[in-house]
């Protein structure tokens, strides 16, 4: 295993996706707690990400010692490649002409970080995103490789097993990047390179096993990819000792709701309980056309219908959540204030503390492909993990201005035969997130004869990596036509077909 140290880089999470794409097991921990991390853990390999600091201010963030004086292989990156020339004996300066972006980096030496990949005489592309940067080299170092402002852009100790760069070797922009962190995690520090998902199955149904005995097990389930496949991973490890609340807010797209009970009840055989609550959340979201209101209202019933049901149930002393590995690392924050609110999320936040409930989150190490990946392995259905992200509110925050239930209607509808298109067309996978958003907004059309008077239809389609930026998808006009005909054609109560241009930021995702 590999244990990555993260001093506050915004791509410090890139490090963890690279190394476990190497069948190599890894986890982040902020800088402060690396010391008893890296006691526990006894990692064979260390990896020093980036950072916003300098570590020519006093304070600055360091790794901890003992890193160094253990014997395990070390590999710097940017940040982490400047603290590791302070701490080793080297020097660091700042005011240097800084680099951000492409640079090119030219080979001086062979070093076991490049092997089969960079040679010796020759120059690559990287992505340099620095201020400060080395300007002496501890003892016992070599540089292997240097960069137009960037002396040290790579540089080895290889007795005793460390290497550090300037640039970051994580991120796409440098293209055989991922290829120097196999190199550093396979055959520096020895890694088999035997972590796959088959292997996490069996580690997490026995963790799961061990930690509930024979207590009874809730868990909710929302239609989407997360929840089904921690579902599914419970029951194979203590089959009916756990139960599926869905609570059905009538808000998922057209079929989910059937689909969820066929998959749960019919194929897997899965104790469920379906809730209908649909006309509950109508109802509490009546008249209401604030985004937050409507989050907050749909968040607070959602929590009331699934304490009922689980007291209904009964004698359950756990609840099994999807948390993902994205949500409980600990970021290193160097800013402190709490970010603003944008959207205030709603999944089943607050619930464990209301139920007094211990939870069972047994994708709590993975990210979000990884999930996928597990899905697949635990026989979910390939359209069904591939599936887009989809907001706990759901559609009543593709419907702005109040909701009703014919505009839900006409919304399932429109989006429904937006997929399929886009499905038809070959696109599914490369686009991030398509969706129809139904507007308050009535216009004037003609059919045939008659005029009609009916609401607009934005359809939005983006692509991105992580949904924190996006891009609008360059759908061409023909496709965008035929869907507007066919939405207009077949779908009542729609007249006029918008497509939304704007990319995250500034705008974001979803409209609400
Ligand atoms: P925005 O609209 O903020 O969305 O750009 C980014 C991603 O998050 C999803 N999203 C949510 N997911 N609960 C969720 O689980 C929510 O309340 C929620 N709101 C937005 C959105 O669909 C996109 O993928």
């Amino acid at each position: 295993k590999i244990l990555i140290v993260d001093f506050g880089s915004q791509v410090t999470q890139l490090i963890a996706r690279r190394v476990r794409e190497e069948g190599v097991y890894c986890e982040i921990v902020p800088f402060t707690k690396a010391e008893a991390a890296f006691r526990e853990q006894k990692p064979k390999g260390v990896i020093l990400s980036g950072g916003p600091e300098s570590v020519t201010v006093e304070a600055s963030p360091r790794a901890p010692q003992l890193v160094f004086d253990s014997g395990v292989p070390v590999f710097g990156i940017c940040y982490g490649q400047q603290t590791m020339a302070a701490q080793l004996g080297g020097a660091v300066e700042g005011g240097h002409h800084a680099e951000f972006g492409r640079a090119e980096v030219e080979i001086l030496a062979d070093c076991p970080l490049f092997k089969g990949v960079w040679h010796k005489g020759e120059k690559y592309p990287v992505w340099m995103s620095h201020g400060d940067r080395v300007t002496k080299l501890p003892d016992g170092f070599t540089t292997v490789a240097i960069s137009r402002n960037a002396p040290f852009a790579a540089v080895a100790d290889e007795a005793r097993r460390y290497y550090a760069v300037q640039f970051h070797p994580e991120v796409a922009h440098t293209p055989h990047g991922a290829l120097l962190i196999r190199n550093f995690v396979r055959d520096v520090a020895g890694c088999s390179g035997d972590w796959t998902m088959g292997a996490y199955r069996e580690e997490a149904i026995a963790k799961i096993r061990e930690q509930v005995g024979s207590e009874k097990v809730i868990c909710g389930l929302s239609g989407g990819v997360d929840s089904a496949v921690a579902a599914v991973l419970i029951h194979e490890a203590i089959g009916d000792q756990l139960t599926c609340v869905f609570v059905d807010h009538g808000l998922l797209r057209l079929g989910e709701a059937e689909q969820v009970v066929a998959l749960f009840r019919d194929h897997y055989n899965i104790p469920l309980v379906h809730v209908e609550a649909s006309g509950m959340f109508l109802a509490a979201l009546e008249g209401v056309s604030d985004p937050e209101v409507k989050r907050k209202t749909i968040g607070r019933l959602f929590i009331d219908v699934f304490e009922a049901e689980s007291k209904k149930i009964g004698g359950a002393k756990f609840l099994a959540q999807g948390t993902l590995y994205p949500d409980v690392i600990e970021s290193v924050s160097f800013t402190g204030g709490p970010s603003v609110t944008i959207k205030s999320h709603h999944n089943v936040g607050g619930l464990p503390e209301r139920m007094n409930m211990k939870l069972v989150e047994p994708l709590r190490e993975l990210f979000k492909d990884e999930v996928r990946v597990l899905g697949k392995e635990l026989g979910l259905p390939e359209g069904f993990v591939g599936r887009h992200p989809f907001p706990g509110p759901g559609l009543a925050i593709r419907c702005p201005g109040t909701i009703t239930g014919e505009k839900l209607e006409a919304l399932r509808k429109a989006d429904a035969i937006y997929l399929d298109e886009i499905r038809q067309a070959g696109l599914y996978d490369t686009i991030w997130q398509a969706f129809a958003v139904i507007l308050p907004v009535k216009t004037v059309g003609v059919m045939g004869d008659g005029r009609t008077y009916d609401h607009v239809c934005a359809l939005r389609a983006v692509t991105s990596v992580d949904g924190m930026t996006a891009d609008f998808y360059p759908f061409d006009m023909a496709f965008l036509g035929r869907v507007a005909t066919r939405i207009i054609n077949e779908v009542k109560g729609i007249n006029r077909v918008t497509y939304d241009i704007t990319s995250k930021p500034p705008g974001t995702i979803e409209w609400e």
